[in-house]
Parts: structure tokens; sequence; C-alpha cells
């Protein structure tokens, strides 16, 4: 018996977009590469100097206005976020001033993309065994801060955002079926920014675009299938549901073609299939909530329909959760 559902969601991305005619003057690429290799045609990019925290706080605002639920009713703030505000203290504590959610603990959740999915699967948990009444999951992702603007395999690939959601308990039989989380440290160096506290930031590091993301394409790309696969498997198999009988997957939005395979490996039609990958690039973290936020807002969630979300990213992590709106 689920005991935890998505009481409601929120998300907010930056207004300035930048569209693959802006990158074509910028690197060696074209709109048809990253159209095709991609699914990408749009990310929205934070203007320099914004904080991420401001995103993640009208997130956040948005998720608990449809809640009902005041700021000061919240007892736990997870924000999943690699690109924070700060060094420290939490982009969490930051957001946490920012809605006045004063009776909180709040931190953050180092997770890659798989942030959302991870504090979800912790939240659901913490609720059962810690008395808490509600807990807000914030995503909420400013890559456009460590990508290497010089590096078409990686620059046209990411964009920012946030996402929110209040986890509060269930009543009936909706609510969250199944969670879970993996990771795989031994692949970290397939996807990585190495600017961290062996690499103090200085500005020869900065300038030298040393403190920014790494990647190996195809290895994450062939990574991505395998671990999303496990992932969906097992959270399936956990909510002891039939892929079949999702009426709504909601893959990470990485790239399309990540998207599709994992679809037709599950036999899901691809009308079941949610992408937004075309108009927000990859917001890492905030990819998931975002999409769940746009899928219930627009009628593609309805009552009663169970939704599948899985994710992958770097460390390596992978994860995925059954829910029963
Ligand atoms: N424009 C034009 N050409 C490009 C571009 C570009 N933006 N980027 C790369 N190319 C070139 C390459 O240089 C290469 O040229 P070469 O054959 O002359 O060397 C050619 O295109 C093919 O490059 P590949 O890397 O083999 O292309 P691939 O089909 O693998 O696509 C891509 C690359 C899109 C990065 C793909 O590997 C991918 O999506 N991987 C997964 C990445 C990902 O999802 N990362 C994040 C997941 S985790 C997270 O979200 C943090």
């Amino acid at each position: 018996n689920p005991h935890c559902r998505i009481l409601a969601t929120g998300h907010a991305v930056p207004s300035r977009v930048l569209t693959n005619a802006d990158l074509e003057s910028m690197v060696d690429t074209n709109d048809t590469w990253i159209v095709e290799r991609t699914g990408i045609r749009q990310r929205h990019i934070a203007e320099p100097g914004s904080a991420l925290s401001d995103l993640a706080a009208d997130a956040a605002n948005q998720a608990l206005a449809k809640a009902k639920v005041k700021a000061e009713d919240i007892d736990l703030i997870i924000v999943g976020t690699v690109t924070a505000d700060m060094k420290f203290p939490s982009l969490a504590c930051l957001v946490q001033e920012k809605i006045g959610a004063n009776n909180a603990a709040a931190f953050d959740l180092s997770a890659a993309c798989s942030g959302f999915l991870y504090g979800l699967h912790l939240a659901d948990s913490l609720i059962q065994t810690s008395g808490y009444q509600h807990v807000l999951v914030i995503a909420a992702e400013m890559l456009s801060s460590m990508v290497n603007w010089q590096d078409r395999n990686t620059c046209v690939l990411f964009g920012d955002g946030a996402g929110a959601a209040v986890i509060g308990a269930a009543q009936d039989d909706k609510g969250i079926l199944s969670t879970y989380m993996k990771s795989d440290g031994r692949h970290h160096g397939l996807l990585y920014n190495p600017g961290g506290s062996q690499l103090p930031l200085s500005h020869e590091l900065v300038d030298s675009n040393e403190a920014t993301i790494h990647m190996e394409g195809r290895e994450v790309f062939r990574h991505a299938v395998v671990s999303m696969t496990d992932a969906l498997h097992e959270a399936l198999k956990r909510a002891q549901i039939a892929p079949e009988a999702l009426d709504l997957l909601i893959p990470h939005q990485a790239n399309i073609r990540i998207i599709e395979g994992i679809g037709k490996r599950f036999k899901i039609d691809s009308e079941k299939v949610y992408v937004n990958v075309d108009r927000f690039g990859n917001t890492s973290a905030a990819s998931i909530p975002i999409a769940l936020n746009e899928a219930l807002e627009n009628g593609r969630i309805q009552p009663g329909d169970v939704v599948g979300l899985v994710t992958f990213g770097a460390g390596l992590t992978w994860s995925s959760s059954i829910i029963r709106f």
C-alpha cells in the first residue's frame, strides 16, 4: 500500500531562449545535426549573475500554492542539484529563506540527473519513518554555468531550469507505488566536472575551460540505455505493474534517441512517452519534475493514471518510480 503521494508540482525556467541557430554562431555546429542526434531545438539559459535559488523558489512556491500547503508547514526540503549558488551553504537553505519555510530541515543531494528521483525516494521513506507531514523535493540546475561554450560535443545539450514537488501522506490507493535508486562509481570518469575541492577554482582554471563538463558521449549513451532499462524494470517489478499498464512514461530528457530507445525496449507506444527535450534540452535533475509538472498541467496525466519516471546521470546514478495519480 502506498503511503505517500505527490500533492502538487511546479516548474520555472529562465526567460532567455538559446536556439540551435544561436549556437551555430558560437561553435561549428548546425541545426540539422543537433535535431537529428539529440532532438533538441532550443534550451532556456539563465542570464549571467542570476541566482538558481530564485528559480528553485519560484518552482517551489507554485507547487506549494497548488498543494494549498503553507511554507511553514514544510518539514523538510531536499534539493537535487550539482550547480548550487554557493559551495556552502546548500541551495536548500537559500530556498528555505526565500520561501519562508522556517520550520523545515534543508539539505542538498548530489546525484546529477538522478537528483529529483533520489529525492523522491528519500521523501517517500522519511514520511513513512520520521513523522514528517510535508516534504518539498526540488531539483534545480544551472548547467550553463559549467558548460564549455567552445565544446560543441557538450554545449548544445544542456539547459537551465527547476522543478518542485510537495510530497505528503496518501489517503487512498493513489500515490507513490515504488521507488528505486542505484549507482556505479566505477564509471565516474565518463561524465564529470573536476572543479571541486581538488581543483580550487582559479581564473586560470576557468579560462582554460578545465572546470567544465567533460563527457564521453557515446559511452554515456550506451550506459544510459542499459541503466534506464534496469531502473524501469525494477520500479515496475516493485510496484507489480506491467509496462503496458503505464498510462505515461516520463524518461529523463537528455536525448530523443535515448527516450525512444527506452520506450521501444518496454514496447510502450510513443504517444505514451513524454517528450519536451526539444524545448528545454537536458536540464539534468530538473528534467523529470519539469516534464511531470507540464504533463499534470496540460492534461497528459489524468486522475487514476499510472505514470513511470526513469532517469540516469553522472556518477553513474540511475533511479525510477511508479506513481498512481
Ligand atoms: N555539431 C556538429 N557535429 C558534432 C557536434 C555538434 N554539436 N557534436 C559532435 N559532433 C561531431 C563529432 O565531432 C563527431 O565527428 P567525427 O565523426 O568527425 O569525429 C560526430 O559528430 C559524431 O559524434 P559522436 O559523439 O559519435 O555522436 P553521437 O551520435 O554519439 O552523438 C551525443 C553525440 C549527442 C553527445 C550522444 O552521444 C549522446 O547524447 N550521448 C549521451 C549524452 C548524455 O545524455 N549526457 C547526459 C546524460 S547524464 C546527464 O544528464 C547529466
